[in-house]
C-alpha cells in the first residue's frame, strides 16, 4: 500500500466524539453474520465511454513508445480535522478511464509498455496495456469495513471490487499493494512518466522508485525541457483538444441541465429579489437542479446582481437583486461523467432592460455573434477572440468611450478597449471548465480550428461603479454573454442556442416564465 505522505492517518487525528470500543468481543462480533449487500443499479455494467476511454488511450500511448505512463486519480482532499470533500478524480484520470462521479480514490492508472513496442507500432496494434491499481472493497471479516471512516463501507457505502471495476472500464484491475512493484519493474530500463500534479503519494513513490532505479528525480532548474512528467501532462492536456462524439453527447446532457438551471433561477427571482442575499437564491435554485440532475456545479456559480456583475468572478453572491438591475448569471452543470457546461446570460432583474442597459447587453451580442461567425474549420482559435474584439471596440467608439479610434486601440500598441473587457474571449471545455489548460500555445491559441473542439464564446463589457473614464449612466453596467460552441465539418454549432440571447427573446423568455 502507498504511504500517504502528506496526510496525517486518521487514526491519529483527535476524535472527541465518540470512542470505539477495543473489547475482543466487539472486534469479533462486528466481523460475523452479515449477509451480501445488493449492488447499486449499473455496478458492474460496462460504462457508457468505456470503448471510446479504449480509443484515447491507445492514442496518447502511442506518442510515448517504450515509457510507462501513471495517471493517479488523486487522493481525497481534507476539509477539516477528519471530514473530506467528496472525492472527484483528476480530469485527465476521467478522461483515459471514462470513470467520473467518485471513483475512485488512490486508484492509479498504468500503461504499461508491451514487450515488442516496435512490432505494435508497425502492426497498428496497442504499444500498452492499462493497468488499473485501486483500493477496492475490504472484506466484511476486516477491521477496515467498520473502523475506517475513510474507506470503510458501513461509513461510506459499498464499494467497488477489482472485479466489477474491470467489468465497467474493460481495464484489468489489481490491488492498490501491488502498484509499487508494478512501478518499479525494470524502472532502470524504463522511462516513468506520471501525471505529477494529481497525487503527492504517489508522486512521492515514483520519486523513490527512480532514485532507487539510479535515475535521480529530474530537476526542472537544471533542465526545464527534458521533464518527463511534464511531457505528459501537456500530452495528456492535448489528447483532451478534440472531443469525441461519447464526450459531445455528455457536453450536450450539461449544457441542457444547465439552461434548465437558467429557467429554475428565472422563476426563483420573486424569492430572490424578496431576500437580503438574493444572490444566493439565485445560487442555491441553480445549484439544487445541478445536484439534482448532475453531480453538481462545474464551478462555483458567479450570481452577480448589479454592480457586481463588474467584478468577473464574482462568486460571493452575498448581496441584494434589485429590480432595475441586471443579474449577471455565469452557471454550469456537470454531468455524472464529469463534463460541464459553462453559460452566462445578463438578464434584467425585473424582465425589461432600461435603454442602457439593452445597449450595453446588444452590443456583447454583437460581438458574440461576430466571434461565432469566425468558429469556423481552418481559422484559428485566436481569430475568435480578435473578430469579438473589433466590435467591442467600435462599439465603445460609437458611444464615445474610447480615447482612439477604434483602429488605433485595435492595435497592438494600444488595447485600450480592454480596459472593459479584460478578460479573453474563449477557452476550451470539457472535463474541466478551463479544459486543456496545459496544452501548447501552438496547439490551443495558435491552433487551426477542427471539428470536435468545443469551446466557450464569452465577450462581455464592465463599467465599474467608480470607473470615471465613463459617464455616470454607464457605471455600475457588467455584462457577459457565453455560449458553448462545437465546431462542426460545416462550421459550428452553438450547443447552448436554445437558451435566448437577443434582448427581446430573452425579455419574451423570462415572461413567459414568471406567468
Ligand atoms: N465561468 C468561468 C468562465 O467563464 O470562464
Ligand atoms: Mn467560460
Ligand atoms: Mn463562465
Amino acid at each position: 500500500m502507498i504511504e500517504r505522505v502528506d496526510e496525517q492517518p486518521l487514526a491519529e487525528r483527535n476524535d472527541n466524539r465518540s470512542r470505539r470500543p477495543q473489547s475482543q468481543a466487539f472486534k469479533k462480533f462486528m466481523t460475523q453474520s452479515w449477509g451480501d449487500v445488493e449492488p447499486e443499479p449499473g455496478t458492474g455494467a460496462r460504462l457508457a465511454g468505456a470503448d471510446s476511454a479504449a480509443a484515447r488511450r491507445r492514442r496518447l500511448a502511442r506518442e510515448f513508445p517504450g515509457d510507462r505512463l501513471i495517471f493517479p486519480a488523486g487522493q481525497l482532499a481534507r476539509r477539516s480535522n477528519d471530514i473530506d470533500y467528496r472525492f472527484r478524480p483528476h480530469s485527465a484520470f476521467a478522461h483515459l478511464t471514462g470513470l467520473g462521479l467518485d471513483h475512485e480514490p488512490d486508484a492509479v492508472l498504468v500503461l504499461e509498455p508491451v514487450e515488442d513496442t516496435e512490432a505494435a507500432l508497425g502492426a497498428g496494434e496497442d504499444t500498452h496495456e492499462a493497468v488499473l491499481y485501486m483500493r477496492p472493497a475490504a472484506t466484511r471479516d476486516t477491521p477496515e469495513f467498520y473502523s475506517d471512516a475513510r474507506y470503510g463501507e458501513f461509513w461510506v457505502g459499498r464499494r467497488p471490487s477489482l472485479a466489477e471495476i474491470a467489468a465497467q472500464t474493460g481495464v484489468r484491475a489489481e490491488h492498490l499493494d501491488q502498484l509499487r512493484d508494478a512501478l518499479a519493474k525494470d524502472a532502470g530500463q524504463v522511462q516513468l512518466r506520471l501525471l505529477r500534479e494529481a497525487d503527492q503519494a504517489v508522486a512521492g513513490l515514483v520519486d523513490q522508485v527512480r532514485v532507487e532505479a539510479g535515475a535521480p528525480p529530474w530537476d526542472p532548474a537544471a533542465d526545464p525541457d527534458r521533464d518527463p512528467d511534464a511531457k505528459l501532462a501537456e500530452a495528456a492536456s492535448e489528447a483532451r483538444l478534440v472531443k469525441d462524439t461519447y464526450e459531445v453527447g455528455q457536453l450536450r446532457l450539461a449544457v441542457a441541465a444547465t439552461i434548465a438551471g437558467f429557467e429554475r433561477v428565472v422563476r426563483a427571482l420573486p424569492q430572490a429579489t424578496a431576500h437580503r442575499r438574493g444572490e444566493r437564491v439565485v445560487e442555491a435554485s441553480f445549484e439544487t437542479g445541478a445536484r439534482v440532475e448532475g453531480n453538481g456545479v462545474g464551478y462555483d456559480t458567479i450570481a452577480a446582481a448589479g454592480p457586481h456583475a463588474t467584478t468577473l468572478h464574482w462568486m460571493k453572491n452575498n448581496g441584494p437583486v434589485r429590480p432595475g438591475d441586471l443579474l449577471l448569471l455565469d452557471a454550469g452543470v456537470e454531468v455524472d461523467s464529469l463534463y460541464t457546461a459553462d453559460i452566462t446570460r445578463t438578464i434584467p432583474v425585473s424582465g425589461r432592460y432600461s435603454p442602457v442597459q439593452r445597449r450595453v447587453w446588444e452590443a456583447v451580442v454583437d460581438a458574440a455573434d461576430a466571434a461565432f461567425a469566425a468558429a469556423r474549420p481552418g481559422n484559428r482559435f485566436r481569430d475568435v477572440h480578435d473578430a469579438a474584439m473589433v466590435v467591442i471596440a467600435e462599439r465603445l467608439e460609437e458611444w464615445g468611450l474610447l480615447p482612439v479610434t477604434a483602429a488605433e486601440a485595435l492595435t497592438a500598441e494600444g488595447q485600450q478597449h480592454r480596459r472593459w473587457m479584460v478578460h479573453g474571449t474563449s477557452h476550451h471545455l470539457g472535463l474541466d471548465v478551463h479544459d486543456c489548460a496545459q496544452a501548447r500555445e501552438a496547439l490551443y491559441m495558435d491552433a487551426q480550428l477542427e471539428p470536435g473542439m468545443v469551446f466557450t464564446i464569452e465577450p462581455g463589457l464592465y463599467f465599474k461603479p467608480e470607473d470615471l473614464a465613463v459617464p455616470p449612466e454607464y457605471r455600475g453596467i457588467g455584462c457577459r454573454c457565453e455560449d458553448d460552441i462545437l465546431i462542426t465539418a460545416a462550421g459550428a454549432e452553438n450547443l447552448s442556442a436554445a437558451l435566448p440571447r437577443r434582448a427581446e427573446a430573452l425579455e419574451a423568455w423570462m415572461a413567459a416564465l414568471q406567468p
